[in-house]
């Protein structure tokens, strides 16, 4: 059955297939829901890309390895996470434990503990430090994810955690893309303006001449840049023929939500307390996805964004990891499921969509990944599961036996 594994062609039969093809991409409204599964569905495929994804007895192919009682789903894309970063944060989530909060560790711990610990790294140990991690992203299922500098805090700090993304890409199994976090913290000595402005006339220009990264973020919060530096920051972007994303209302509603949707963000993230004019905002027809990171929710014990307006109001959903050593030590997309749907209450149909189809839109993948339709490439993951709610109904419990990337096996044992 070689035939069946070596990446250039094969066919298995699942109890479950999701392929969630069809519709508008990013999804939002009914198609948010709609995750149509195929009992006893055939996903075949040639030369890693998808050939045919439904019915077993529409399938006029070779053989097809049975997997028996599983449910088949595209690969899961972390559309939000802080890779590459160096070293853990523990002592901090205990500190909080006891009563501390985020804002008070800004500064002795926080983003900037992780931009010192990183700039005593060498580039080999910090690549050892997060090749590993991809590979445990890997097997819970994530088979494309976008890595962010942030932790750099100079122009040519930025520049190197860039670089390291890419080499990162390089060596992973999953596709990467690269996010530049321009705006992450007030650089050490330095006036917040001073910063912007060299972001934008220095650090943005610079890595998009070297071909360094794939979109820019900005984090607006009042311990960080205030919406008039997302707007200069979306500016520089566009000149740079880049998109922008949005770290908006984590902590408090500062209006970014509302500025991330009229400046055309790819996405504002977090959005725990987007106020109402906020979720009007991603309801209409802008084209700004509302990507929901739980595990940080989670972790920081904070409130939960306005997930029912949110879905009622008709906006695009995305749930990611935000995996990072403050705020979402979490990498495993089954756990964002979970907490997505446990926490938040997304139904998991929904969740599912969330998870696949509108992240790779955010990363700008959507031609090539988030559903399993002929053409698209063979990434898929098969759960030891028969139904898909057995995921967010199991938290801590690892569901995927399989990752396929390209139609190749990646991660767990097939046959
Ligand atoms: O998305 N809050 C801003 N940035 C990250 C956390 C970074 C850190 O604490 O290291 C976030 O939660
Ligand atoms: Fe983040």
């Amino acid at each position: 059955m070689a035939d069946l594994r070596d990446g250039r062609s094969g066919a298995v039969r699942a109890g479950s297939l999701a392929t969630l093809g069809g519709g508008r991409v990013p999804r939002r409204g009914d198609d948010l829901a709609r995750s149509e599964v195929v009992p006893g569905g055939v996903l075949a495929w040639a030369d890693g890309l998808v050939t045919y994804a439904g019915p077993a007895d529409g399938w006029r192919g070779g053989p097809v390895r049975d997997l028996g009682p599983v449910t088949v789903v595209p690969g899961f894309v972390d559309c939000h996470t802080h890779v590459p970063f160096f070293g853990w944060r523990a002592e901090e989530y205990e500190a909080r434990l006891s009563g501390r909060t985020y804002r008070d560790l800004h500064g002795e711990g926080g983003i900037y503990r992780s931009a010192r610990m990183i700039a005593e790294a060498s580039d080999e140990e910090v690549i050892s430090f997060c090749r590993p991690l991809l590979g445990e992203m890997l097997a819970h299922g994530t088979t494309a994810v976008e890595l962010k500098t942030g932790y750099g805090l100079s122009v040519e700090a930025e520049l190197r955690l860039a670089r390291l993304a890419r080499r990162l890409s390089d060596l992973a199994e999953q596709t990467c893309t690269v996010t530049l976090l321009a705006c992450h913290a007030v650089p050490p000595g330095m006036a917040r303006e001073d910063w912007v402005r060299q972001a934008c006339q220095e650090l943005i220009p610079a890595a998009a001449s070297e071909g360094l990264v794939d979109a820019v973020d900005v984090y607006v919060e009042d311990i960080a840049f205030s919406v008039d530096d997302l707007r200069a920051v979306a500016e520089a972007a566009r000149a740079a023929g880049l998109p922008v994303r949005c770290h908006a209302d984590q902590m408090g509603d500062s209006g970014a939500t509302e500025a991330a949707v009229a400046l055309g963000a790819r996405s504002a993230d977090h959005l725990n307390h987007t106020g109402p004019a906020g979720v009007a905002a991603l309801g209409g027809a802008g084209a700004t996805v509302a990507t929901l990171l739980p595990t940080s929710t989670f972790t920081l014990r904070a409130q939960p964004p306005p997930v029912r307006g949110l879905l009622g109001s008709g906006a695009a959903v995305a749930i990611a990891s935000d995996f990072n050593p403050g705020t979402s030590p979490v990498l495993s997309m089954p756990e964002v499921i979970a907490m997505a749907c446990t926490l938040y209450g997304l139904p998991p149909p929904t969740a599912l969509v969330a998870a696949t189809v509108n992240p790779a839109w955010v990363l700008g993948l959507s031609d090539r990944l988030g559903t399993l339709e002929p053409g698209k490439r063979a990434d898929f993951v098969v759960l030891a599961a028969e139904d898909f709610r057995s995921v967010p109904y199991r938290p801590g419990h690892n569901p995927v036996a399989e990752t396929w990337i390209g139609g190749r096996l990646v991660s767990g044992h097939s046959g």
